[in-house]
């Protein structure tokens, strides 16, 4: 974890910002994979995390805004838990690290809060994500499940998000140790993706290069030929020539924080013509938004510069036409990204998503379109030095929406959808970064993964010596 010093001042802002009240944090327990003792791996929720730093199952964290005092609940081990698990720190020295005087075995949570509650102070809490603290946070507060998600405090979600919004230097270090085993796990990706190879085959290697490397994936893995679906989990394709492979792929750092990173190549290693026509496009909306990125602009601006810049590529290639303006205005462009440019990034892949997606990305100068594709965009609001950001165009060939928008005669003015039926065996392309805006502009964080068409041609030419080995290619 970080320096003491870190969480008491966290928490300290936290009780500025909020004014009065207790926040109260649960800390994530253990979640059953198929039976109670059988589990997934642990993870920590990303606010007690940011707040309280443990990565200690069944916590929680209380910050009372009114006396100015931080408190944590949870229960030392007994025999049967050393036998198991080892011996373990006891609660009051585990609080001493994160800053915190006062800790108390997890039973007394409910005492204090029927008092707090008895003498009418408001409790604020976060929306929940899981079925488990939902409960627990029903049982604390007298409230059925129901009303509990239906009253998270807007106060403390404001509060937070302004906090996690700006990363500071410690959290840009654990940033790029994440984005050094995106760095391993991309070029090996490249190097494996060779006519033959099962993509199971490159998943698994890949997620165990993130494991190996200290941190589990920061999101289930996105590996296929068929990049036209966007999330697409399914890895059961024989790698064929002539085809694109996507992989969208991240890990977590030691303490949670994510990389998020998106590449995608020819099978075999050579781009032919129309595949590097396309990826190009997809470059230049990348490049171009990574031009624009700093402090002031609104990310909305950010995407439609991207999305322009594919319109006009399009055009190039014959599969768009008309005025670009219009055809921005109109949203035809949504056939080929029908996603938003981009999102944050930090202890989640998304981060902040559960606290709500409109107090995360959007404020009271832009709200969230209602058209298609646009309405997907994550983070829309005027960028600040401190954010950190993925920028993630992409071009897909979508057979269904392709065949849905022509026969509604939808964007007839601009898309030219005869030379498109040859594009329907296409597939996807994406291209995605992780962004810190500074002061003055931005960084591109990480050891730089290879993105131009001669980068990815020269890195899949020059095959890993144990990838060979294993027979992999
Ligand atoms: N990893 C999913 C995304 O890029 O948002
Ligand atoms: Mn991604
Ligand atoms: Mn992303």
């Amino acid at each position: 974890m970080f320096n003491k010093n870190v969480y008491i001042e966290r928490r300290n802002r936290l009780k500025k910002e909020l004014g009065s009240g207790i926040a109260l944090f649960l800390g994530n327990v253990d979640a059953a994979f198929n039976y109670p003792a059988n589990q997934y791996h642990f993870r920590q929720d990303s606010n007690f995390l940011y707040f309280f730093g443990l990565d200690h199952v069944g916590f929680a964290g209380l910050v009372d805004v009114d006396n100015n005092k931080d408190y944590l609940f949870g229960n030392d081990v007994d025999m049967d838990d050393i036998i198991w698990m080892g011996v373990q720190p006891l609660v009051k020295d585990l609080a001493a690290e994160v800053g915190i005087e006062h800790s108390s075995p997890y039973d007394d949570l409910a005492d204090f809060i029927k008092k707090a509650l008895a003498s009418g102070r408001k409790i604020h809490y976060l929306p929940t994500y899981r079925g488990e603290t939902t409960i627990e946070l029903a049982a604390l507060l007298g409230k059925s499940n129901t009303e509990v998600r239906a009253n998270p405090s807007v106060a403390l979600i404001k509060a937070v998000v302004k906090q996690r919004e700006i990363k500071d230097e410690n959290e840009i270090a654990e940033i790029e140790k994440a984005m050094f085993t995106a760095y391993m796990m991309h070029t090996t990706s490249m190097k494996m993706a060779m006519p033959g190879v099962v993509e199971q085959d490159i998943a698994g290697t890949i997620e165990g290069i993130s494991l190996a490397l200290g941190g589990p994936v920061s999101f289930p893995i996105i590996l296929s030929m068929d990049g036209q679906t966007l999330h697409n989990h399914s890895h059961h394709n024989v790698l064929e020539t002539g085809r694109m492979m996507v992989t969208d792929a991240g890990s977590e750092s030691a303490l949670h924080y994510a990389s998020d990173i998106t590449r995608t190549v020819p099978v075999g290693g050579k781009f032919n013509q129309r595949q590097a026509e396309v990826y190009q496009i997809v470059l230049d909306a990348n490049m171009n938004a990574i031009k624009a990125i700093k402090p002031g602009i609104p990310y909305r601006d950010v995407h439609f510069l991207a999305a322009r810049t594919i319109i006009e590529g399009l055009k190039g290639i014959g599969l768009m036409k008309g005025d670009t303006d219009a055809a921005l205005q109109a949203g035809a462009h949504t056939l080929f990204m029908p996603h938003g440019l981009g999102h944050m990034m930090g202890l989640d892949v998304h981060d902040m998503e559960g606290l709500g997606e409109d107090y995360v990305g959007y404020d009271e100068t832009v709200s969230r379109s209602t058209e298609f594709g646009t309405a997907y965009l994550r983070l829309a609001k005027q960028l600040k030095p401190g954010f950190v950001l993925t920028d993630e165009p992409g071009i897909y060939f979508i057979p269904a929406l392709i065949d849905q928008f022509k026969a509604e005669g939808k964007f007839m003015d601009f898309v030219n959808y005869d030379k498109l039926e040859s594009y329907k065996d296409f597939g996807g392309i994406r291209i995605e970064d992780d962004i810190l805006v500074t002061e003055n502009g931005n960084r591109v964080l990480g050891k730089p993964i290879p993105k131009t068409i001669a980068e990815v041609e020269k890195t899949m030419a020059e095959p890993r010596e144990w990838v060979k080995k294993e027979g992999f290619i």
